[in-house]
């Protein structure tokens, strides 16, 4: 039988067999009880495609436009830190295999080569994940040096005043990957007793600043000229604020369902938040994102765009950059079936008719 996978889930089992479990442990994992891990995928499942038929589907076209940027298919690389420890050439080879796909890469301030390094390894196009320190100079200086090597835009993660409750990497006491964008700005006293849990947590909750709030976003755009899309919207209550601040984006997100646990599933909280914004600004999600059925119900629900985290560092780990662009071109054929099996030729053809919620199953459940 071939070990070449033939899905996205595939590549998470030779993932878990290439990595030390410490490691395989923090990038699969979620928060506490890990729910809202399962119910990412979960809410996918209970949303079915309503097909039409004899519909001219012999030219498919998934190419869209975000923020200006022409890319071959909805589906972006999320930022996700560290990825040395699933693959020596980390960013450098996931940037290569995004240029390849013709797609935006969201690199993140976590990442284990610096953003000057990716930059100049590779022609994607680029977004600079950020995190707001207490130190807001150094903070300052990571969106100074995003802009002037050729981050299109910032994305602000919101989503993490502190880091979320990650059992797993409590009792594995996860190590603190060394984040090469913070060399020689930032130091931060993380105790190495042999008693202490995640050392990861206690950089996070000693480095990053939890009074961040709505007016920090003008202080976001008065260092910058970038786009700033912010990360970690779940409710249309933040989605209304967010566009009352200005943001030019939306990313529901959470966060892998690492942050807090019993945070509604995205593709769940998808719908409320697109009406909120009524159009004003683009709204992305990410989160369980697995299959291109995944991805044809998040645009039916309203989302220009979808995000893929833990698939791109399960390819990474399981065949370096040659596994990444598998696992961005098996969604990206995935999504071609779909469209072409549902009737729709084109991203703007896929409509909210093309898609139910309101299942049996979930009539079901609502009434326990
Ligand atoms: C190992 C790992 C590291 C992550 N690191 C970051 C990060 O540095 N910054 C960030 O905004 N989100 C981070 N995330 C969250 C992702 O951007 C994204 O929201 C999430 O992975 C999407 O869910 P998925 O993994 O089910 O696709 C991380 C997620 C994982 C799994």
């Amino acid at each position: 039988m071939s070990t070449e996978p033939v899905n996205v889930d595939e590549f998470e089992e030779l993932a878990r067999q290439a990595l030390p479990r410490m490691y395989y442990d923090y990038i699969a994992g979620g928060a506490e009880d890990q729910h809202t891990l399962r119910q990412n995928i979960q809410a996918f499942c209970r949303i079915t495609i309503q097909p039409r038929i004899l519909v001219d589907v012999s030219k498919i076209d998934m190419s869209t436009t975000i923020l200006g940027y022409r890319i071959s298919a909805p589906i972006m690389v999320a930022p996700t830190g560290s990825h040395k420890l699933a693959y020596h050439e980390g960013e450098l080879a996931t940037a290569r295999a995004a240029a390849a796909a013709k797609t935006i890469m969201v690199l993140s301030l976590a990442s284990s080569y610096s953003m000057e390094e990716v930059a100049s390894s590779c022609n994607a196009i680029r977004f600079f994940q950020l995190y707001v320190f207490k130190r807001r100079d150094v903070s300052t200086l990571l969106v100074q040096r995003a802009e002037r090597f050729g981050y299109k835009a910032i994305v602000l993660t919101a989503d993490t005043p502190r880091l979320g409750r990650r059992e797993a990497d409590i009792k594995n006491k996860m190590i603190a990957p060394p984040q090469k964008n913070l060399e020689g700005l930032l130091s931060v006293k993380v105790e190495v007793e042999s008693d202490q849990g995640s050392l990861l947590e206690s950089f996070v909750n000693e480095a990053f600043d939890p009074s961040l709030c709505w007016k920090d976003v003008a202080w976001l755009k008065s260092i910058t000229s970038l786009p700033i899309l912010i990360k970690g919207i779940l409710t249309h209550e933040d989605a209304i604020k967010a566009v009352e601040v200005g943001v030019d984006g939306i990313i529901v997100s959470n966060h892998g369902a690492r942050q807090l646990d019993f945070s509604p599933a995205t593709v769940s909280a998808l719908e409320e938040i697109v009406h909120a914004v009524k159009g004003k600004v683009p709204v992305l999600l990410d989160g369980g994102v697995r299959r291109g059925t995944d991805i044809f119900k998040a645009l039916a629900l309203g989302a220009q765009a979808v995000l893929v985290g833990r698939p791109i560092i399960y390819g990474l780990a399981a065949k370096g950059e040659r596994g990444v662009r598998t696992v961005l071109e098996m969604l990206k054929n995935e999504l071609e079936i779909s469209m072409t099996l549902s009737g729709c030729p084109c991203i703007k053809d896929i409509t909210r008719s093309h898609v139910r919620t309101n299942t049996h199953y979930d009539k079901l459940h609502s009434m326990l």
